[in-house]
């Protein structure tokens, strides 16, 4: 079977990818003809464990081909994904400009049956509002008789281990109107899931919302566990006993439940918007997730404020090592991460950073410009520094050598953002040490 996926992004090239390796023949579409143009090369544009390795092999196999002209993959494919952004608009609400787009130039182009499938994250009733406009456009274009389907297939996958979710998901849910739809999209997962099918058929609506509401379960877990880790703070409790205390319940389960510098990324911040919007539209208050949002609002401003508490509030002139600016380990993807957060506000305070991130380094140099001294690695930003500032716990950055850190900082100060470090080896090396949700 042909398929087309349209937006190459961290979502559209993994799904066509993960689908080439099965076998299809797969075209991945994108507007930016940099992106398509360093693919067809062979360079994959983003950070992404193991991506590389399936993008070149089918490439070259000549079933994953990279393009940016639409309206001539239309008519090759049974199935259409639609996987462009959706970001926040200024209002919180989803922008389907992207969207939109996609679909008009389907329903312009389109000469044959046609399955269109929203991968995308998109508020409940888009993919009926697609339907609609592909269905008056082909009237106008006096094609009424003409068949096609719609299907929302929303993805669950996440970055740093987005190839290896896609191949072995927890389950797929798609919302289908139709026989013919299940069936197709049935057989284009069926690989995936061959010991276990676990695809969950529904209505588009219900899929749809599926996805918004996992979303807005695991921030309010972050959330939740945040403000429980300010309180232990509080009363002197740790938040990383109360942590395993609480996820070996097997009601609750241990997942999500780290507390940290808030949750940022490319999808919690503006899907929990967008829900809180969609409900706004319906006259509904969404009281959790407003309460989910403030407390991550505030956590974003903890390490800073916890800086500040060291340094009684004389930070002006510090140096400060800033490990980890993606905005969780394993990806280059630095959209809405706490660090950018952090980061302005030390530079706003007058405090130099240095930076260092295994993957983000080209990303974080859009956002900060010459304003920061981007390092080789940990000690390098340490070198000199006042205080160590742990952001994304990397894996790379677990075990460092606190011996040499203590002799290359100015003070030996380091504010661990993830609670990855033991208060015992950094005080045995003459650090002070402060984490989150412990005295
Ligand atoms: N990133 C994730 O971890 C993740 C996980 C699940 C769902 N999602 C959802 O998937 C969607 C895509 O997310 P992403 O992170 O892959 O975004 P992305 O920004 O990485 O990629 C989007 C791609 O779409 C392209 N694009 C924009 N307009 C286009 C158009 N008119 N025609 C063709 N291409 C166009 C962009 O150039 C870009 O390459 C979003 O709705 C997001 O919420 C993302």
């Amino acid at each position: 079977m042909n398929i087309a996926v349209v937006g190459t992004g961290y979502v559209g090239l993994v799904s066509g990818a993960c689908f080439a390796e099965m076998g299809l023949n797969v075209t991945c579409v994108d507007i930016d003809s940099e992106k398509i143009e360093k693919l067809n090369r062979g360079v994959i544009p983003i950070y992404e464990p193991g991506l590389k390795s399936i993008v070149t092999k089918n490439h070259e196999a000549k079933r994953l081909h990279f393009t940016t002209d639409l309206p001539s993959v239309i008519n090759q494919v049974t199935v259409l994904f639609i996987a462009v952004g959706t970001p926040s608009n200024e209002e919180g609400d989803a922008d389907l400009t992207a969207i939109y787009k996609v679909a008009e130039s389907i329903a312009t182009n389109m000469e044959d049956y046609l399955l269109i499938v929203t991968k995308s994250t998109v508020p409940v009733g888009t993919t009926a509002k697609i339907k609609k406009l592909i269905a008056e456009k082909l009237s106008e274009r006096n094609l009424n008789h003409l068949k096609f389907d719609v299907a929302s297939n929303p993805e669950f996958l996440k970055e740093g281990a987005a190839v290896n979710d896609f191949m072995s998901p927890d389950r797929v849910v798609v919302g289908v109107e139709n026989g013919r739809a299940k069936e197709i999209m049935s057989k284009l997962y069926r690989p995936f899931l061959l010991n276990n099918f676990r695809v969950i058929f529904m209505d588009i609506l219900s899929s749809e919302m599926t996805k918004y509401a996992s979303n807005a379960m695991l921030a309010t877990r972050i959330s939740f566990m945040n403000d429980i880790a300010n309180l232990c703070e509080l009363i002197g409790a740790d938040v990383s006993m109360v942590r395993r205390g609480v996820g070996t319940d097997s009601r609750i389960g241990s997942s999500f439940l780290y507390p940290g510098a808030g949750y940022g990324g490319s999808c919690f911040p503006k899907d929990i918007k967008a829900l809180i919007r969609t409900a706004e539209n319906v006259g509904y208050e969404m009281r959790v997730l407003k309460a989910v949002e403030k407390v991550n609002d505030n956590q974003k401003e903890l390490l800073f404020r916890k800086l500040n508490h060291y340094f009684d509030n004389e930070i002006s002139n510090l140096t400060v090592a800033v490990w980890g600016l993606s905005f969780k380990p394993g990806t280059n993807d630095m959209r809405d991460a706490p660090s950018i957060n952090l980061i302005h506000k030390l530079l706003d305070n007058q405090v130099k950073v240095r930076v260092y991130d295994p993957a983000a380094m080209d990303e974080a140099k859009q956002y900060f410009g010459d304003k920061v001294e981007y390092a080789t690695d940990i000690y390098d930003a340490a070198n000199n520094a006042h205080a160590v500032m742990l952001v994304t716990e990397w894996k790379e950055f677990r075990l460092p050598n606190w011996n040499v850190l203590s002799k290359i900082m100015q003070k030996q100060v380091v504010i661990d953002g993830r609670n990855i470090y033991n208060a015992e080896d950094l005080e045995s090396n003459g650090f002070t040490y402060t984490c989150i949700g412990k005295k």
